[in-house]
């Protein structure tokens, strides 16, 4: 099959910025558009007004671009079967249907299959009523890992240090915090270690491993404060040393794969495993079934393979045999966000971006235009400043030059991004 010559990205973050941006760069030079999209994408792909979560709307959009491949973003849209409907349409798409999006969309789903499966991870407690939930944990006492078995926008973890922690919130989920989404909860041990993301795209059984990449979770300095959607990352995390990762490919990954396709799911898209690097091994934290945001905007800028090729291999189900040509150098990012993220923070402050060093990429999250034509905030995480470099320093010093000059009145970013890998060099 050639390539197809228009492709649809639906998102609005900066991991669908960077999507768009990688698209754009394939030789074989498609078309590219993208709903809802963001200021930053407008200055590169024409945007319309469909809002990710509008099923239908985004079919009907596809139809009548007459685009010939769709890649989804976010999990939001592939849970809500957004991939089934586009196949019944007759539409090629990079992204998992319904069934293989649950991997995302229920904890309790993915756990069971781990456990199934024999694939390291946490020990687990499931439940569906807040009695036995507190009494499983007086046996297990703190600190210990409270979830919400549906989506909850990143906010659905609680890594309780104290018994009272713990308790509140198993009593806040049971009492509706996270609606449908916290009805059910997994209660499981506290694993130790440093976290990587290692994302894969997944062809039925077939499998290509992307750059292995370290996220920053929480909002302040030294990993303190709230969980966040990610604040910044860097690419390769060289805690994965070539023998460990060997081990995540041998005892999570291809495991992971095919315990997929045994279940019957013909998982075409990202499969993102997060994984804890523990004393006795890497164990599993979570599946996402989506590009990691703001993993891709430091990943993918990495990639010599031509995205495009890649993802429609993955999507036709042709990637047996296919090689990743990755190059040499690091990437960093620091996220940007607005003074108050992750909590409340103010939307419509005047960015402005100056001409910046040639290696540095500023991708956009959640930006807009006013009726003035000017760059506006208009989301928690607003900016992904990405710089290319021989070595992580040099990259990390690009990033932060750039994040310091770039002018916004509630700027926030974490100044310690890449931190623990510079202190072990
Ligand atoms: P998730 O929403 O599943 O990505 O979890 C958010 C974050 O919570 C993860 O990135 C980890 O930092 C932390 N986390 C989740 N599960 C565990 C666990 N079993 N032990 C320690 N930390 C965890
Ligand atoms: N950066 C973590 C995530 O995309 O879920």
């Amino acid at each position: 099959m050639p390539l197809p010559s228009s492709v649809l990205v639906v998102g609005a973050g900066g991991r669908e910025h960077t999507l768009v941006r990688s698209l754009l760069a394939s030789p074989a030079g498609p078309r590219v558009i993208c709903a809802p999209g963001n200021a930053g994408i407008a200055a590169d792909a024409t945007c319309f007004p469909v809002a990710a979560d509008d099923v239908a709307g985004l079919v009907a959009l596809a139809q009548a671009e007459k685009v010939d491949f769709v890649v989804v973003g976010p999990e939001v849209p592939l849970a809500l079967g957004l991939s089934d409907q586009l196949l019944a349409a007759g539409l090629p798409v990079y992204g998992p249907k319904a069934d293989g999006a649950r991997l995302e969309a229920s904890k309790i789903f993915t756990k069971e299959i781990l456990l199934k499966y024999r694939i390291p991870t946490a020990a687990a407690g499931i439940f569906a009523a807040e009695a036995p939930a507190l009494a499983y944990l007086k046996a297990h006492p703190a600190p210990i890992v409270v979830k919400a078995d549906g989506l909850a926008a990143g906010k659905g973890v609680i890594v309780a240090q104290t018994d009272a922690e713990a308790e509140a919130a198993v009593r806040e989920m049971f009492a509706g915090k996270f609606g449908a989404s916290s009805s059910n909860i997994l209660i499981e041990d506290c694993l130790v270690g440093e976290e990587t993301s290692i994302l894969v795209v997944v062809s039925g059984r077939e499998y290509v491993i992307l750059p292995t990449s370290q996220d920053h979770k929480r909002i302040g300095d030294g990993d303190t404060g709230p969980n966040t959607g990610g604040m910044g990352t860097y690419s390769p995390a060289e805690v994965v040393t070539p023998a460990i990762l060997q081990r995540i490919e041998n005892e999570i990954v291809r495991p992971s794969v095919n315990a997929i396709a045994d279940e019957g799911i013909d998982f075409r898209g990202t499969l993102f495993i997060g994984i804890m690097l523990t004393p006795a091994g890497p164990s599993v934290i979570e599946y996402n079934t989506r590009f990691g945001d703001p993993e891709t905007q430091v990943v993918l800028p990495r990639l010599e393979t031509d995205l495009l090729d890649l993802l429609w291999k993955a999507a036709r189900g042709e990637l047996a045999g296919t090689e990743l040509r990755v190059k040499n150098d690091y990437t960093l990012c620091v996220v940007i966000a607005a003074q108050g993220y992750p909590e409340n923070y103010p939307k419509g402050d005047v960015i402005t971006i100056p001409p910046l060093a040639h290696n540095v990429t500023v991708f956009h999250a959640g930006t807009a235009r006013n009726a003035a034509g000017e760059l506006v905030t208009n989301g928690g995480r607003v900016l992904g400043v990405t710089a290319t470099g021989p070595t992580l320093a040099a990259a990390t010093a690009e990033a932060y030059a750039a994040c310091d000059a770039i002018t916004c009145r509630t700027k926030y970013f974490r100044r310690d991004i890449g931190a623990r890998q510079l202190q072990r060099q």
